[in-house]
């Protein structure tokens, strides 16, 4: 039995597989670069908003009215609602802030978690959406949207399929494009 296990370690070795009972070769886990990044100031002043609304939420067929931010649900603290999380009093930021400081605040953080929940190039699978939708998944907060054409939906997904250009980060000002005037300060959300 001896010399079957040594006659293996001999093969093993001869065949650069390496000692069978050294430890594994180190993981190799470089940050990930060139993933494309969301608009932070369409964050900011369109979804925010959605995620601090009164919604009509609906759990095993009872209606009540609800908030994704609310304690038991999202809220950064108190909340059960898995990897999103949402500080309802965040402040609003100036955008003229440096990226470091806009980084430091709770708006940055609630932006982060929810691009956290999206898939690039495919904005309905995404959870940030299929979730309050109950779309191909459970939702531990039930329906909170009852279709693709809630313009709640339509903007989440105009954020999603809108990420700033390859290379450019969250602060890009490309993100003035996704507002009408393309003033991310006083024009318009987007939706289409
Ligand atoms: C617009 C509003 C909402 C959005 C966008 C939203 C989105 C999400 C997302 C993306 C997840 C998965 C998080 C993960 O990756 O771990 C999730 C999970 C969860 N949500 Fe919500 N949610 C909303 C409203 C609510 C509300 C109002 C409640 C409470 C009544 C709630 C309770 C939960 C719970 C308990 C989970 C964890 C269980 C699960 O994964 O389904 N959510 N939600």
């Amino acid at each position: 039995m001896r010399l079957l296990i040594l006659t293996g370690i001999v093969v093993l070795t001869g065949c650069g597989g390496g000692n069978p009972l050294d430890n594994p070769a180190d993981v190799a886990n470089p940050p990930a670069t060139g993933a494309r990044k969301l608009s932070f100031a369409y964050f900011q002043r369109c979804i925010q908003p959605i995620l601090t609304a009164q919604l009509p939420v609906t759990l095993n067929g009872v209606t009540t009215v609800n908030s994704c931010a609310s304690s038991g649900c999202h809220d950064d603290t108190s909340g059960t609602g898995g990897a999103l999380r949402v500080r309802g009093s965040a402040a609003e930021v100036a955008l003229s802030d440096t990226p470091e400081l806009i980084r430091t605040t709770d708006m940055y953080r609630n932006f982060y978690s929810s691009q956290g929940e999206v898939v690039f190039g495919d904005a309905l699978g995404s959870r940030l959406i299929a979730k309050p939708l109950v779309r191909n998944v459970l939702h531990g907060g039930g329906i909170v949207f009852d279709s693709e054409t809630d313009p709640n939906v339509k903007r989440m997904r105009y954020w999603i399929e809108h990420p700033m250009p390859e290379g450019q980060d969250e602060f890009s000002t490309a993100g003035n494009a996704l507002f009408t005037p393309a003033d991310a300060a006083t024009g318009v959300c987007n939706e289409e």
